[in-house]
């Protein structure tokens, strides 16, 4: 257990208006929480602080070679007026997986949920009640030692900030169109593809500004070796439902085993339809589209949620889904993931965690 200690902002800053569109990591709230890694000492000095600029010196480790992690998860304003957050341990497990892949010290599970719980609790006044908004938080860890040689840093500092969000997607729930990526590859098998790092982001940004000046909203990425089977999109994991079957990439190394995926997937075992993890081609997805057997296609993850794809682009081809609209399945998913986040829906799986 950390022994947290809390100062406070003698400056609280203005919130915006409950009717003001959020957007999404755009607004920051009054604290964050910080704590330092020490070799020799591990990780101290837990503390809730105010949130400043960082002082660091320009040959940080973290500037120069990537050495960092990141995590996503959202705090909710549930209907009967507590606060909650969902799944926390999945995103400190995570956390630690993407460590051990960086050489970044392990957090324990129990301090990295502590942390969670103590820094959004400070700025509880700070989470959203508008419909489809939440507060997203952001831990991270950066490598701090001052120094250029390619090695694992001695000193780290891991962060906790928190932004009131709305939807990610400018859309909202309207369904997105996505680009299937056939010359830049993202991840490969022994790379970082699992880990929540930013270098894999970095890598993918090429490729979503050619999607992006196509029309379309993200980058649906293809295996780095064959480019023929369906990895990830962007910011979330991809799923199809063909002939009835809900189909989903396999954990295979190279795409993020998403929170929300993992949700996805036991629900939809828990309502008797039938779920593969496997390989997908993108000639299967052709195929089924041609055959007619394509019935939805949506994407998940934290900021996302759930988000139906109206439009996939493969070379000459656009596919269109379901019309362009939203799917019964999607819908249905949506309503009770968010269900289950506000409070709405019972919480069969023990996902939701309060934090008053
Ligand atoms: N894949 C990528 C590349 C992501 O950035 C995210 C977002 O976190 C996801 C998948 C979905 O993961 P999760 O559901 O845990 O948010
Ligand atoms: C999340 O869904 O939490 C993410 O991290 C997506 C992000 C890259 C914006």
């Amino acid at each position: 257990m950390l022994d947290i200690k809390i100062q406070k902002t003698s400056s609280p800053k203005k919130k915006t208006a409950a009717d003001q569109p959020l957007g999404f990591g755009k607004i920051f709230t009054d604290h964050m929480f910080v704590m330092d890694y020490t070799e020799g000492k591990g990780w101290h000095d837990a503390r809730v602080e105010p949130f400043r600029n960082l002082s660091l010196s320009p040959a940080a480790m973290v500037f120069h070679y990537g050495q960092e992690m990141f995590e996503g998860l959202k705090a909710y304003r549930g209907d009967d007026g507590k606060h909650y957050v969902f799944r926390p341990d999945m995103n400190a497990m995570r956390t630690n997986n993407t460590n051990d892949r960086l050489v970044i010290p392990r957090i324990p599970v129990e301090d990295f949920v502590q942390a969670v719980k103590t820094v959004v609790k400070v700025d509880a006044d700070w989470i959203p009640s508008a419909p489809g908004t939440s507060l997203y938080i952001r831990p991270f860890i950066i490598a701090t030692d001052e120094f250029l040689g390619v090695a694992p840093s001695k000193t780290y500092l891991f962060i906790i900030i928190l932004s009131p969000s709305g939807a990610y997607y400018e859309s909202g729930l309207a369904p997105v169109g996505i680009w299937i990526e056939d010359e830049y590859v993202r991840a490969v098998k022994g790379g970082m593809g699992f880990a929540k790092t930013g270098g894999n982001y970095a890598a993918s940004l090429i490729a979503q500004v050619k999607a992006h000046d196509e029309g379309f909203s993200q980058v649906l990425w293809l295996d780095g070796v064959e480019r023929k089977y369906i990895e990830e999109v962007g910011a979330m994991n991809i799923f199809f439902k063909i002939n009835g079957t809900v189909l989903t990439p396999e954990l295979n190394g190279s795409i993020l085993p998403g929170i929300t995926r993992d949700s996805v997937i036991k629900l939809c075992k828990s309502w008797g339809i039938p779920v593969e993890e496997r390989r997908i081609s993108v000639d299967e997805l052709l195929e089924a589209q041609a055959n007619g057997t394509l019935e939805e296609v949506f994407g998940t993850g934290t900021a996302a949620v759930i988000s139906p794809v109206g439009k996939l682009r493969f070379k000459d081809e656009v596919m269109t889904i379901k019309d362009g609209g939203i799917g019964e399945l999607s819908q249905k998913l949506y309503d009770t993931v968010t269900g289950i986040q506000l409070g709405r829906i019972e919480d069969k799986f023990g996902w939701r965690v309060c934090i008053d």
